[in-house]
C-alpha cells in the first residue's frame, strides 16, 4: 500500500512512521508513506496557499489552485483508490472504515488547516471525508497519522500472530475481554481460575461472555 499525505506541516507526521510496528511495515516494504509539502505548489513569491473567504468571515481558506496542482500531479503518476480529506465534518473513523481502506493500493490523505478547503476541491478531487472524532484539532496531520496507523497495522504481514488484528476490540463489534499475565496473584489480586485451568473451550467461552458483559457495560451502542 502507498499513502501520499499532503500537508503544510509534514514534519508533524514524521516520527510516528519511524518507530516500532509502522517503521517495520515501511522497512519490509509493506507500506510506503510519502509526504508532500503543499507550499511547494503555492502561488507567487510567497508561495501562497490560503486566502480570505468570499463573503467575509473569520479565518483563512485553503485555495483551490495549489491543492489541485498537487493532487493532479499525483494522479498523473498512478491511480488512486481514494482521495481522503481529514476534517471534523467527515464520517467518524471506525474499525469498519479502517478494514475497508486496508485492502486498497493507493491512497491520498489531505490534511486541512485554517477554516478548511475551498469547496470546489471537494467537488474536483475528494472521494471520502474522515473525522477522527467530534472535536477540533489544529489541523488534519494528527488525524492523518491516526488513520494511517489504523490501516497499516491491518496489512498482511505487519502484525505477527501474537499481535493479530483478528482479536482486536471492535473487530467483531465487541470490546476485548480482560487479560492477565504472571504472577497469578499480586497483592491479593488473583487471576480468574478458569484462565489457569488449561480447558481451552471453557476459556474461549469465558472470554466471549466477558467481552459481551464489558461491551454492554461500556459501549452498549456498538452491540448489534
Ligand atoms: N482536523 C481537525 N480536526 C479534525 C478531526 N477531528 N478529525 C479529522 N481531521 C481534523
Amino acid at each position: 500500500m502507498r499513502i501520499d499525505i499532503i500537508s503544510v506541516l509534514p514534519e508533524l507526521m514524521e516520527s510516528p512512521f519511524r518507530a516500532s510496528i509502522l517503521k517495520r511495515a515501511m522497512d519490509k516494504g509493506l507500506a510506503e508513506v510519502h509526504f508532500h509539502q503543499l507550499r511547494d505548489y503555492g502561488l507567487g513569491k510567497y508561495r501562497q496557499i490560503d486566502d480570505e473567504p468570499y463573503g467575509g468571515g473569520a479565518g483563512m481558506v485553503m485555495m483551490i489552485e495549489p491543492l489541485d496542482k498537487c493532487i493532479s500531479e499525483l494522479k498523473a503518476q498512478r491511480d488512486y483508490d481514494e482521495v481522503i480529506y481529514l476534517t471534523p465534518d467527515g464520517e467518524t473513523l471506525n474499525q469498519k472504515i479502517a478494514n475497508t481502506l486496508s485492502i486498497k493500493n493507493n491512497l491520498i490523505f489531505l490534511c486541512g488547516h485554517y477554516k478548511g478547503i475551498d469547496q470546489r476541491v471537494r467537488e474536483l478531487h475528494i472521494t471520502k471525508e474522515i473525522s477522527i472524532g467530534d472535536y477540533v484539532l489544529t489541523g488534519g496531520e494528527l488525524a492523518a497519522c491516526v488513520l494511517a496507523d489504523s490501516v497499516i497495522r491491518l496489512l498482511p504481514g505487519v502484525l505477527n500472530d501474537e499481535q493479530s488484528a483478528l482479536t482486536d476490540s471492535f473487530q467483531d463489534n465487541l470490546l476485548s475481554p480482560p487479560i492477565y499475565t504472571r504472577p497469578d496473584e499480586y497483592k491479593g489480586l488473583k487471576v480468574p481460575e478458569i484462565l489457569l485451568s488449561g480447558n481451552q473451550k471453557k476459556i474461549e467461552d469465558w472470554r466471549h461472555d466477558e467481552a459481551v458483559r464489558i461491551t454492554k457495560e461500556k459501549r452498549p451502542d456498538i452491540l448489534e
